[in-house]
C-alpha cells in the first residue's frame, strides 16, 4: 500500500524580517504516514526554520502547510495539527516552564483533558521509564542541560504522539542517557522528523534523510 502523505509544505518560502534572503525557498516536504525522516545540513541551513514551519510555528512567506492532505488555514487546524504531533524543541527552556519537572510532564495531558490522578500518574511513570522520578520535583530552570533535554522528552512523549519532530534531541546527552533516547524513540513507533548532526542516531532510526543546502552556498534545498 502506497504510504500517504500527513504532514508536509508545498512551495514555502520563509523569510525572517530584516534578512536578506530566505532561509527556505520553494521548499517541497512531506512526511509520510509512519515515516522516520532525518533532517539534515550546516548550521543556519533551517532545519529548526522547517520544523517550526510544520507545526505552524513560523509563519510561510509563500506556499503552504498541508496536514493530512488539507492545507492548514484555519486557527482550528493549527490546532488539529498541534494535538497529532509532539514537539521537542531544539532549546529545552522554550518547552519547560511549570515550578516542578513533574507539573511540566503533567502540563500536555491535562491539556488534553486526562484527570489530575491520571495525568500525575502517566507522568510519574514517565519519568520513571526515563529514569528521571528522582526530578520529579525539582525546578526546571536547575536542571543540567542534559536533563532537561531528558525533561522536554519526556514532557511529550508521555502524550505518546504518533508522529514526533525532534530538533536535535540528543545534544548534550552523554552516551547512557543517548541510548535511552534512541531505545525509547526506537520502541515509540512514532512517525519522526529528527534534525540531528548525530549520524549515528540518524542510521538507527531513519528510513531517510532531506538534506538542506549549506546557506553559504546559495539559497534553496537539495533532496537526497
Ligand atoms: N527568529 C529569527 N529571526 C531572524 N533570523 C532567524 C530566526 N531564526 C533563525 N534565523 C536565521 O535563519 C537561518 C536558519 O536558522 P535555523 O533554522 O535555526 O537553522 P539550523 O536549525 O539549520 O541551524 C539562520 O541564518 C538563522 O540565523
Ligand atoms: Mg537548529
Amino acid at each position: 500500500m502506497t504510504p500517504q502523505p500527513f504532514l508536509g509544505l508545498r512551495k514555502a518560502r520563509v523569510r525572517y524580517p530584516g534578512a536578506d534572503g530566505p532561509v527556505l525557498d520553494d521548499l517541497d516536504f512531506t512526511l509520510h504516514s509512519g515515516e522516520r525522516v532525518g533532517l539534515v545540513g550546516p548550521i543556519g541551513s533551517g532545519k529548526t526554520t522547517l520544523l517550526l514551519s510544520l507545526v505552524g510555528l513560523v509563519p510561510l512567506n509563500q506556499g503552504e502547510l498541508v496536514f493530512q492532505e488539507r492545507v492548514v488555514r484555519a486557527k482550528t487546524d493549527v490546532a488539529a495539527l498541534r494535538r497529532a504531533v509532539g514537539f521537542v524543541f531544539q532549546d529545552p527552556d522554550d518547552q519547560l516552564f511549570s515550578p516542578t519537572v513533574l507539573e511540566d510532564v503533567a502540563f500536555g495531558l491535562l491539556n488534553l483533558g486526562c484527570s489530575q490522578a491520571e495525568a500525575l500518574d502517566k507522568s510519574l511513570a514517565m519519568l520513571e521509564d526515563m529514569h528521571l522520578a528522582h526530578l520529579a520535583q525539582r525546578q526546571p530552570n536547575t536542571l543540567s542541560g542534559g536533563q532537561k533535554r531528558l525533561v522536554s522528552l519526556a514532557t511529550v512523549l508521555v502524550m505518546r504522539p504518533k508522529t514526533l519532530l525532534l530538533d536535535e534531541p540528543t545534544n548534550d546527552l552523554d552516551d547512557r542517557s543517548r541510548e535511552l533516547v534512541m531505545g525509547i524513540l526506537q520502541q515509540s513507533g512514532c512517525a519522526l522528523v529528527v534534525a540531528s548532526h548525530d549520524q549515528a542516531l540518524l542510521d538507527d532510526l531513519t528510513d531517510r534523510r532531506f538534506s538542506l543546502r549549506d546557506p553559504l552556498g546559495g539559497w534553496g534545498v537539495l533532496l537526497s
